[in-house]
């Protein structure tokens, strides 16, 4: 490993430099830069298939997809981490008894892993990044626009607002529109109404919500009533909600999203285990030759990634990333769950006690005694955000203290306080963990949009019986892999259960056929029969893309004006975004600019790898009717209702 020590020995030519009016000294940022690089040298290592994968995911990298219906999928339900770890700040997890980890912890994170932790992430052009987090943040914020005042939350399953940057952006976009939006619907309309622009699904028309008609073609008269025809409202810069523009300059969006992901792979977001990372993303601001460095460190740790891959190509992403964990499109896929965690079933050692087993009465009917957990799960869950917000302030307590003038005994009072902190979060997330486990699944992880995909996979499962054997020869195959290790160099393919399936030896991968504890695995478990991890992987992706589309229109119907405009971001709009405000945006990103560049490289570099060893195959393609997800259409209901009549005349504008 010759990484760490390389990166110390970066000349850093910070002292002398004389740039005005800085909040950060150079002295103090050459001692942050000196910590860093002395603390912050733990790398990922390749992933073999008896490691842990952290799973880095960065905020609207279309990370969710991958990990539930790609990553999950394809892992057995035993080597999964519970799903808690999955949304909770991380601790110590150096023993977690696990293999698959996800969340939107940033890389300091990951020197609480085992020491030999695998990562991976996806990176995204960060201009369509930013875009989409504005958008997203506006939806869910939209969404407390139509609560009842008494509303409380959902249960059972982690909120989007308690996730990590959104526990910050969410309010910060309700503060911003609640004002802006009672002002909007509170201005008096004409009783005939007023005719407005309208667009949906690419198509242009007019509509007037008093008389509720909607029209192809105004007539001069209709069209100079009640002061003329209110032009289309543009989602990215309007009185409900601030513009993209003010919010891209807005110091929230410097601190959350601006080259995000490239702190997040440093370890220094705002949502770092290190106390010092606001100061040090300070010192990054100030001097250019230090974020020239930091930059080079980011770049050198992706590429000790055992994936890179990048959102806008995610299916050739997601089939590579298959490979590189020693998987193929036509591995089995595993359904998901809650409950399928490391430990609670599916090694071989339960197999006797059938599909149910230890289960916590999940499928059964479980109302009340699920409510009461419920309940109980909302006051753990904050008691949880609590300790982590505790956790937090002490740690940044003790970062001051150590570069403050405290005494070596007052920083170790301060460093047992952040310990004894991080024990009662612990403990507090395993209260949760555990809490959730119980619940009936009716209560359970539901909400968000593709859990629910593999929860109903989940479902058809149970309901054909489950625990269905199938394939027996391919298990047989599994086992043959375990007891005899192929030796490196050479690929060996085996026809098994009539499905093709190759045998990584060339990268030392094996696909792993125990649990944490040794068990062997019931390959059975959970399988999802008659399937593999590409046809589930799209049907999932797809399910949870129409899915967030019907949310989203759903949640923005309430952001609009009181002559019924609203707010509706599309494709076609993204399109007229000005260029100076996407030029802004870029100037406001360019580490994460040069971070995603590099992720291209690595994924356009593994895919010629994976196609000269054969081993890389495309995620098939979904039959039509599979792709349409029956009734979602109908539940459009908050869309403006279409001119019946044909359209005549010229061609959409
Ligand atoms: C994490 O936990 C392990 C075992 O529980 C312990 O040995 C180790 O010191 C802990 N590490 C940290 C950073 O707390
Ligand atoms: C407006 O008209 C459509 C049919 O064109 C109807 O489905 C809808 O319920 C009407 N809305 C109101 C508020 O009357
Ligand atoms: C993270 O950012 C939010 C929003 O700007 C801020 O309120 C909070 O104090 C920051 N937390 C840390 C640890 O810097
Ligand atoms: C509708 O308006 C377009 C111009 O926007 C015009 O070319 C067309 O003839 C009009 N159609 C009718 C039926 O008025």
């Amino acid at each position: 490993m010759t990484g760490p020590c390389a990166l110390a020995l970066v000349g850093l030519a910070l002292l002398g430099l004389a740039q005005p009016s800085l909040s950060q000294t150079a002295h103090e940022c050459q001692a942050l830069t000196d910590h860093y690089l002395e603390k912050h040298h733990k790398e990922a290592v390749p992933y073999t298939g008896s490691n842990m994968v952290y799973f880095l995911h960065v905020p609207r990298t279309a990370g969710r997809t991958f990990h539930s219906c790609l990553l999950k999928t394809v892992t057995h339900p035993a080597r999964r981490c519970p799903k808690a770890y999955d949304h909770l700040r991380l601790s110590n997890m150096s023993m977690p008894n696990c293999y698959l980890l996800s969340s939107h912890d940033d890389f300091s994170v990951v020197s609480m892993l085992p020491p030999d932790v695998a990562v991976i992430s996806q990176l995204r052009d960060p201009l369509d990044r930013f875009i989409s987090a504005y958008e997203f943040a506006i939806e869910v914020a939209a969404r407390s626009l139509r609560r009842p005042k008494n509303y409380r939350k959902k249960v059972g399953r982690i909120a989007t607002e308690d996730v990590w940057p959104w526990s910050y952006l969410i309010p910060f976009f309700q503060e911003d529109m609640q004002p802006k939006v009672a002002a909007a619907q509170a201005i008096a309309q004409p009783e005939e109404g007023r005719w407005i622009e309208v667009e949906q699904d690419g198509e242009r028309w007019y509509f007037n919500k008093a008389l509720n008609v909607s029209r192809w073609n105004l007539t001069e008269e209709e069209a100079a009533a009640g002061g003329g025809v209110l032009p289309l409202l543009d989602p990215y810069d309007n009185q409900l909600v601030m513009s993209l523009k003010d919010f891209a300059q807005h110091p929230i969006a410097a601190e959350l999203l601006h080259n995000g992901a490239t702190f997040q792979v440093l370890g220094i977001t705002n949502y770092s285990h290190w106390g010092d990372a606001g100061a040090f993303r300070s010192c990054l601001k100030s001097y250019d030759s230090l974020r020239d460095q930091m930059l080079r460190v980011a770049q050198e740790r992706v590429r000790r990634f055992s994936h890179v891959g990048t959102t806008d190509r995610l299916f050739e992403s997601a089939a590579s990333a298959l490979v590189s964990l020693g998987y193929s499109t036509s591995s089995p896929a595993y359904s998901g769950g809650d409950d399928d965690v490391a430990g609670s079933g599916g090694v071989r050692r339960r197999a006797g006690e059938g599909g149910g087993g230890g289960q916590g009465g999940r499928g059964g009917a479980g109302g009340r005694a699920g409510s009461g957990l419920a309940a109980q799960m909302q006051l753990q869950a904050k008691l949880v955000r609590e300790a982590r917000q505790r956790l937090q302030n002490a740690q940044r307590e003790l970062a001051d203290g150590i570069k403050g003038s405290l005494t070596a005994e007052q920083v170790d009072v301060l460093r047992g306080r952040v310990e004894a902190l991080r024990k009662s979060l612990i403990q507090a997330q395993d209260k949760l963990a555990s809490l959730r486990d119980q619940l009936p699944q009716e209560l359970g992880g539901r909400g968000q949009a593709a859990d629910k995909g593999s929860e109903a996979v989940d479902n058809v499962f149970a309901a054909q019986g489950a625990r269905r054997r199938l394939m027996g020869a391919e298990q047989e195959v599994e086992q043959q892999v375990e007891q005899q290790p192929l030796s490196g160099g050479q690929e060996e393919e085996l026809e098994a259960g009539g499905q093709q399936r190759r045998l990584l030896a060339t990268n030392k991968i094996s696909v792993a056929t125990s649990d944490a504890f040794g068990n062997p695995l019931d390959l059975d478990f959970k399988r999802i029969p008659n399937s593999n991890v590409g046809n589930e992987f799209m049907r999932c992706a797809s399910r949870a893309q129409q899915r967030a589309a019907t949310r989203r229109e759903q949640s923005l119907a309430a952001l609009c004006t009181a002559d019924g405009r609203q707010v509706s971001f599309s494709k076609a709009a993204r399109k007229r975004i000005p260029a100076d405000v996407l030029d802004l945006i870029r100037s406001y990103n360019t580490l994460d600019t040069a971070l995603h560049r590099v992720g291209l490289g690595l994924l356009d570099a593994r895919l010629v790898e994976q196609k000269e060893q054969g081993l890389y195959a495309d995620m098939p393609k979904l039959p039509a009717d599979d792709a349409q997800d029956s009734g979602l259409g109908a539940r459009r209901a908050n869309r403006v209702v279409k001119p019946r009549d044909e359209r005549v005349g010229d061609e959409l504008r």
